[in-house]
């Protein structure tokens, strides 16, 4: 554990101790050398049967759907098997589907609730704005100088902010503008990272080195100058810039600063220094994603717990309070300024837009949001509520004997039955490597599955945000439901020993 030194006061951060990264490897590493952990035939029933029987109207819903709406979901994170739930009320650490079941949210629209489901103070407030001037004119309004103003004063790196309508076009904005500024082509992202949708980066998702394994639909010249280092690996990255000297350079290195895909697979603590150094030495900009940790890791962003200092800041969820259009661009003045150049400054200017990108409604939604998350040390608590969370499941583990791993960056959690993202890839034996990820990811499914029939929502089996309305009681509720899936998971089984009985995935 790094215990947290950096300068900001304890209020203000969500992580009470840094996990060990190293440690967490070698965990995940010995998770891969069993066979997938199972459910006993009998529970899988029973939550099938949970869903069938008790569902019946989110089932007829979600089917009529599939006519109207491409996979019956219009969400990547609203998939649930055998069919997805409709939730029409959502409060505090709570959300309620149709059929008239509670659930614990650990999903959190995927990040952005930190003050849990729909929270009234910031409600009332935004429905005083929404009252007064709509949701949209087109046209500046206060809360768009307000919102970057406390986005700066929590996040100094952040000297300027353009709000846009997402994390996905964050990025795009983001990259935009370190060609334009350093006049290089290549952009380097971690493998297995996700940095939104933009053709230059559906790229290597999830598993590193998978490369254009989702990219259908883009060409290949939109992925050319996209390149990979491995994660947690400041060598790798040192070589794919040293490479890119030879072909463009780097315009930047873009990287979520606890990991890809939100800490999945964990940086050390003292990662995002190395690559900060990195950066200047080879001339590339630092980019922090901080979609995802900004205002939850602290409301000083991963960076201020890190103590580092990236060039541009790229936003999302929080920055809106979980209202739509949440994204948003920041940094060095003379980097932002670039977006707003055009033909009266005589520079070239890094297109940016959206209708609506900043309108009144998201743009007083973040502010009021981290007023409140200020007001009440939501960080803190949500960090506190992700401790608690993780400590039980890791108990849970050991009670059971499962080698599956748990560990969280605050309110960040992470429990990996499956390792679904941690297939080796492995060129020469692809067509069993492509069977192992289809059998890992459809056993993720099971697993988020019986979380949901047991009232927890997850993200996708594997990954939960805690909020600051998950009180103690909430969290050793949840623990308990927790405690009734694990006890139904079969006994480990060590890989080679089911692969000599002709079994399993090889
Ligand atoms: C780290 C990170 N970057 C970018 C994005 C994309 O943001 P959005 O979904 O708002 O386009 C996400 C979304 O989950 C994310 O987690």
């Amino acid at each position: 554990m790094h215990m947290s030194d950096h300068s900001l006061s304890p209020n203000q951060t969500g992580i009470s101790a840094y996990p060990d990264a190293a440690q967490i490897y070698k965990q995940l590493d010995r998770l891969m050398t069993f066979e997938p952990l199972r459910f006993c035939p009998e529970a899988t029933e029973a939550y099938h049967r949970f869903f069938n029987e008790q569902c019946s109207r989110s089932r007829a819903m979600t089917e009529e759907a599939k006519t109207f709406i491409p996979g019956g979901v219009q969400h990547n994170l609203a998939f649930n098997h055998p069919f997805p739930l409709v939730i029409d009320r959502s409060e505090g650490p709570y959300l309620y589907d149709i059929d008239g079941h509670r659930y614990i949210d650990f999903l959190q629209a995927g990040g952005p609730t930190i003050l849990g489901g729909n929270d009234p103070t910031v409600r009332g407030q935004v429905l005083d704005v929404l009252s007064h001037v709509g949701p949209s004119t087109g046209l500046f309004h206060e809360f768009e100088l307000k919102l970057a103003k406390e986005i700066n004063r929590h996040i100094p790196s952040v000297e300027m902010f353009r709000m846009l309508g997402s994390g996905t076009e964050s990025v795009m904005a983001a990259i935009r503008v370190a060609r334009l500024a350093t006049k290089k082509r290549k952009v380097v992202k971690i493998g297995g990272a996700y940095h939104g949708w933009s053709d230059q980066l559906v790229y290597s998702l999830k598993i590193p080195r998978t490369r254009r394994f989702e990219a259908h639909g883009i060409p290949r010249a939109a992925t050319r100058h996209t390149r990979e280092a491995a994660p947690n690996d400041l060598a790798s990255l040192e070589r794919v810039l040293r490479r890119n000297r030879l072909s463009g350079g780097t315009a930047c290195v873009l990287i979520e600063p606890v990991g890809p895909e939100s800490g999945t697979r964990p940086v050390s603590f003292d990662y995002n220094a190395g690559v900060r150094r990195l950066c200047d030495r080879y001339g590339a900009l630092l980019v922090f994603d901080e979609v995802v940790t900004a205002f939850r890791l602290g409301l000083g962003g991963a960076q201020g717990f890190f103590g580092v200092r990236p060039d541009l800041t790229c936003f999302g969820k929080i920055v809106a309070g979980g209202y739509p259009s949440a994204g948003g661009l920041g940094g060095r003045r003379d980097l932002m300024r670039l977006v707003a150049a055009g033909i009266e400054s005589g520079k070239k200017r890094a297109y940016v837009g959206g209708t609506m990108a900043a309108n009144p409604l998201s743009a007083a939604a973040g502010y009021f949001t981290l007023k409140e998350i200020e007001r009440t040390g939501a960080c803190e608590k949500a960090g506190r509520a992700g401790d608690r969370l993780t400590r039980g499941l890791q108990a849970l583990l050991e009670k059971h004997h499962l080698p599956a791993v748990a560990y969280n960056q605050g309110s960040i959690c992470h429990l990996e039955m499956v390792g679904g993202m941690f297939i080796r890839l492995d060129y020469l034996r692809i067509l069993s490597v492509l069977k192992e990820i289809k059998v890992r990811k459809a056993l993720m499914e099971e697993y988020g599955a019986a979380y949901m029939a047991e009232g927890l929502v997850t993200l996708a089996g594997s990954r939960m945000y805690t909020s600051a309305a998950d009180t103690d009681d909430v969290i050793d509720d949840a623990l308990a439901r927790f405690a009734r899936v694990l006890g139904r998971v079969e006994r480990p089984v060590a890989r080679g020993a089911s692969q000599a009985a002709g079994e399993g995935v090889t």
